[in-house]
């Protein structure tokens, strides 16, 4: 079999783990034919073959020798253009960036007009098995619930484990790599909301991924939801779901409460985890490194093996829409944190909005007053339509006896 001939686009903490293997694990179905980067005179923790480096991306796009292109510098503009102009003149295509991919419908849709191939395992690093097993039974997906941030997931395990505040995780993450210096992306969500777009288009065979979805960060979980939910026997996780309606699906990401001794609620530091359900029921997981230079490149490289070996491949092939259902239709429990005074009759006040809206309580709790102004209530429910749980709260909230807005939080059950 005659080599294929890859360019690797960037040369940073993803491009050098890709351009170490092609070098030194001689693989004969690969063969590193090009080097693109922004900067050539910066220092690189390796040498390489002047000759082989480049700013242009002509050298690569027109070169007609190159076959494959590896994004992975990051960014929408250039990335996008090299991609499509790299489709455009006959390369196939692997990239880790989860920005273009969740943005799929006019890469995907060239490359299939093409007859070309997009690999994007490198978007969910460690999972990315799992992942690649999944689109090829993906009709038979049910449901799915994932922990896809490997920064939020360090932030909330430390913060549970050892007591730490938000902002000292934040930094430790930081400072260990797993966080950019501007963590906006982790930590309001909007990175779980692009893998999860991915993932649905996966599950459903499209690449006319949803683009936006209903999505909630970490900024506003506290030390006392941490503490509380563990009372309760729960853990506090960012989660991406994907539920499979019959002609429509329910998607959101936001952090829930995982019961302690669940596979998810297990999952520490910057790991990610995938938990499948398929229809009939059989659940499957994988917990793997969610980021980090090995295991990313380890994704991108399988994905030129697929393309090398001609073998099955992870791209949807329809351009169908996902018709998204309202999650305020989502009807699961609830813990609800209340801020209100310490006096007579303010839970009668409370509990009767909520027996209005018939939601039903499953545990009550008042802890003892921490300020003189006010107290914490926590209140878990049973199974409740969010919409319903809303408009009670909008009245709650109201009452003069309450202090601050609600805070509530999805139990997983
Ligand atoms: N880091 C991870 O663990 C991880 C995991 C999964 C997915 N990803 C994705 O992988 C991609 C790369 O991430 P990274 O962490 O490796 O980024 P990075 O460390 O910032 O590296 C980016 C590389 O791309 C090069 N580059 C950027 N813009 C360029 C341009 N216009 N022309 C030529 N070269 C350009 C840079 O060149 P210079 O070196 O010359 O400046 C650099 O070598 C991103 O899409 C990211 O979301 C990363």
């Amino acid at each position: 079999m005659k080599a294929k001939r890859v360019a690797v686009a960037g040369f940073g903490n993803v491009g050098k783990g890709v351009i170490e293997i092609l070098l030194q694990k001689q693989i004969p179905e690969l063969k590193l034919a090009k080097i693109v980067v922004k900067h050539p005179d910066k220092s690189r923790p390796f040498n390489v073959d002047p000759e082989l480096v480049t700013t242009d991306f002509a050298r690569v796009v027109h070169d007609p020798e190159i076959d494959i292109v590896v994004e992975v510098m990051g960014g929408v503009e250039d990335a996008r253009s090299l991609i499509l102009d790299a489709l455009q003149n006959g390369k196939d295509i692997v990239t880790a960036n989860k920005a273009i991919i969740a943005r799929g419908n006019e890469v995907f849709s060239l490359a299939a007009k093409l007859g070309r191939t997009i690999g994007f395992r490198g978007t969910f690093v460690g999972c990315n098995t799992l992942i690649h097993d999944l689109s090829l039974s993906a009709g038979r997906i049910r449901r799915m619930c994932a922990i896809l941030n490997g920064t939020c997931n360090y932030i909330l395990s430390h913060m549970s484990r050892r007591g730490i505040p938000f902002e000292q995780a934040l930094k430790e993450a930081q400072e260990q790599g797993y966080a950019e210096a501007d963590a906006s992306d982790d930590i309001d969500g909007i990175d779980t909301a692009r893998k999860i777009q991915i993932l649905s288009g996966v599950i459903n065979n499209t690449f006319n991924m949803p683009p936006d979805v209903p999505c909630e960060g970490i900024r506003e979980i506290t030390m006392q939801d941490i503490q509380y939910g563990r009372e309760l026997g729960y853990a506090i996780k960012l989660v991406g779901i994907v539920e499979k309606g019959k002609d429509s699906a329910t998607i959101f990401v936001r952090p829930v409460l995982v019961p302690h001794g669940s596979l998810l609620a297990s999952v520490e530091d910057a790991n990610n985890a995938i938990e499948l359900e398929d229809d009939l029921g059989v659940v499957s997981a994988l917990v793997a490194p969610g980021a980090g230079t090995y295991p990313t490149a380890v994704a991108i490289i399988n994905d030129l093996l697929d393309i090398a070996h001609g073998d099955t491949f992870m791209m949807p092939t329809s351009n169908t829409p996902i018709v998204l259902n309202d999650t305020g239709d989502i009807e699961t429990r609830y813990y609800l944190r209340l801020t209100v005074i310490d006096q007579p009759g303010v839970l009668a006040q409370i509990t009767r909005i909520l027996g209005d809206h018939n939601i039903s309580l499953a545990s009550i709790i008042q802890k003892e007053a921490v300020s003189a102004k006010s107290v914490s209530v926590i209140v878990t429910t049973y199974l409740v339509r969010e919409k319903e749980l809303r408009a009670a709260l909008q009245q709650i909230d109201l009452l003069e006896v309450v202090k601050a807005k609600t805070r509530i939080i999805q139990i997983l059950a």
